[in-house]
């Protein structure tokens, strides 16, 4: 895998995904508040000081790096309104896999959003970063998540119980080789 200090940006049809900025932390703690997104979400904090907090964190890191998430905020190309955002990370122990995972926010979900930049992402993982292999979860019962996936040409690797306390989700893990 290679890291890339240079980046700016990757565009696609109707998107641009650049680096997530501390500006963004209000619209995207918003979305990720939603219960409707929270539910399929493992994130401790939602807040706008716990999402800028992560951004400030995740700007110390080139795409590629092992250690943890890079984020890009989608943006639309005309207009510039904040769609959603996406992360890759490094898997920790398995060298050359990344782990995306992606949200758009609900007012702007269903219109293809999500599939387009996780091509994008998908794309770069494997041109730019050298991947071999780009992975995503999702709980078992996210539907939609699950059809983005498969639209990106990631397939079902395993499904497995997840388990904290007394809580335990059923999680599938999805991936495309490259
Ligand atoms: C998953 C998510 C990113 C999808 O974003 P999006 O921009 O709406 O995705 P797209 O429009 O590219 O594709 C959605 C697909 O799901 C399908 N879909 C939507 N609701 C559905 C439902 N209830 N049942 C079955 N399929 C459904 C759509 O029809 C579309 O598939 P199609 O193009 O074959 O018709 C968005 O719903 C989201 O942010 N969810 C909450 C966070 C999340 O789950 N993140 C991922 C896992 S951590």
């Amino acid at each position: 895998m290679r890291t890339d200090p240079g980046f700016s940006e990757l565009l696609t049809e109707r998107l641009r995904l650049r680096r997530s900025l501390p500006a963004d932390a209000e619209t995207i703690s918003a979305y990720r508040s939603d219960p409707e997104v929270h539910v399929h979400q493992g994130w401790d904090r939602t807040d706008p000081e716990g999402v800028r907090a992560e951004i400030e964190e995740m700007a110390t890191r080139m795409p590629g790096e092992p250690g943890g998430w890079v984020q890009f905020t989608v943006e639309a190309r005309e207009g510039g309104e904040l769609l959603g955002d996406v992360g890759l990370s490094p898997e920790a122990d398995e060298p050359g896999v990344v782990k995306i995972g992606y949200t758009i926010a609900p007012v702007r979900q269903g219109r293809g959003y999500a599939t387009e930049a996780i091509l994008a992402l998908v794309g770069y993982a494997f041109e730019t970063l050298d991947a071999q292999a780009v992975r995503a979860y999702a709980d078992a019962g996210n539907v939609r998540s699950i059809r983005v996936m498969e639209k990106a040409g990631l397939r079902h690797g395993q499904t497995f119980d997840y388990v904290e306390g007394d809580q335990v989700w059923p999680i599938v893990r999805y991936e495309r080789e490259r």
